[in-house]
């Protein structure tokens, strides 16, 4: 059977825009961050406090977290932090939850990082130390699980050594992430197998997917087969990753919550509400949302 309850984390307005080249400016941000949650989302990466030159559209991460109602029962905004300097910024804000990334692969930790796989849990260890020491929520994303640009396949073993250092650490939560989006069902349960070798519950998993295949949701339903029970997903399928070749997409939330929907799951998200938002926005960036749930809903 499936699992009672799927819990939605939205990425769009972190995982989303940061691949955006069109500068989003950041009272725009905030409108859409409180527009997401007006529709009943519940969990918001709002930001990442990376180096802005690297990410110039998140510069802004200090000025739009500062302006959200951080302290609202039942909601969270975790954002995204690279190094210690960036805690440091995050916390100044106020957050509350922080995420921390690394990648599968060696050539993807070269290129997001700047550094090697060993050196970005290095990079992660005093962040995660210093958070959970803060009272803070601490989520570990893992990239390229399921495929990499320019190594090709990624062994599950590889997956799960990464996810056993991170929990050493003391990483709460898992976001396992299919970067460039090549994953198919069928790979689902084997990294999750491995997985479950590094000694993590599926409690403490997410599964994180890119539809430029087509297979995100194919790849959630499997996901909800192996007892997954959180899956990330970005408003009008917003973004895409501007540190690897050939990522496009997140999958889009409106997809993810027709899918459950259908399933006969009550997410709290009003779903032709949330379409207009990912309409408005995409009109404000001058693009429509690649979501087919967002045209069917909202017309051409
Ligand atoms: P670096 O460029 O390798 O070297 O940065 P650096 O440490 O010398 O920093 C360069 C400049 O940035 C310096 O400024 C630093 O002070 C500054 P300068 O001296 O040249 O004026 N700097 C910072 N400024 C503000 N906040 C900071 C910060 N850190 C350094 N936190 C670093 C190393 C790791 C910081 C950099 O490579 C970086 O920010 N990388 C992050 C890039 C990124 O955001 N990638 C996308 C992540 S999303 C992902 O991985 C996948 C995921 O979405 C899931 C999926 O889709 O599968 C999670
Ligand atoms: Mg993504």
């Amino acid at each position: 059977g499936l699992p009672d309850r799927v819990d939605i984390y939205e990425v769009g307005p972190r995982d989303g825009l940061q691949a955006e080249p069109v500068l989003v400016d950041p009272a725009t941000k905030i409108e859409f961050i409180r527009r997401l949650a007006g529709c009943g989302l519940r969990t918001i990466e709002a930001t990442s406090f990376v180096s802005p030159k690297r990410v110039p559209q998140l510069a802004d991460a200090d000025q739009v977290l500062t302006a959200l109602d951080l302290a609202e029962p039942g909601l969270r905004y975790p954002v995204l932090v690279p190094n210690e300097r960036g805690l440091d910024r995050a916390v100044a804000a106020g957050a509350r939850d922080v995420a921390v990334f690394v990648s599968a692969t060696e050539r993807f930790a070269a290129e997001n990082l700047g550094t090697t796989r060993a050196g970005a849990i290095e990079l992660a260890a005093p962040v995660v130390r210093r958070a959970l020491a803060d009272g803070l929520g601490v989520r570990g994303y893992v990239s390229m699980c399921f495929g990499d640009p320019w190594e090709g396949s990624v062994e599950p073993g590889a997956v799960a050594d990464v996810v056993a250092r991170l929990a050493e650490l003391g990483v709460q939560r898992f976001s396992l992430g299919d970067t460039i989006g090549v994953g198919t069902a069928g790979q689902v349960a084997a990294v999750l197998a491995a997985v479950d070798r590094a000694g993590v519950g599926r409690d403490r998993i997410a599964l994180h997917f890119h539809d430029t295949y087509g297979q995100a949701l194919a790849n959630v339903v499997a996901g909800l087969a192996e007892g997954i029970t959180e899956f990330d997903a970005s408003a009008g399928g917003l973004g895409g990753c501007p540190f690897a070749k050939s990522a496009t997409g997140n999958l889009a939330t409106e997809d993810l919550v027709w899918l459950l929907h259908g399933l006969g799951y009550r997410t709290g998200v009003d779903l032709p509400a949330l379409a207009q938002v990912s309409r408005w926005l995409g009109e404000r960036m001058g693009r429509a949302p690649v979501s087919r749930v967002v045209a069917a809903l909202t017309g051409p």
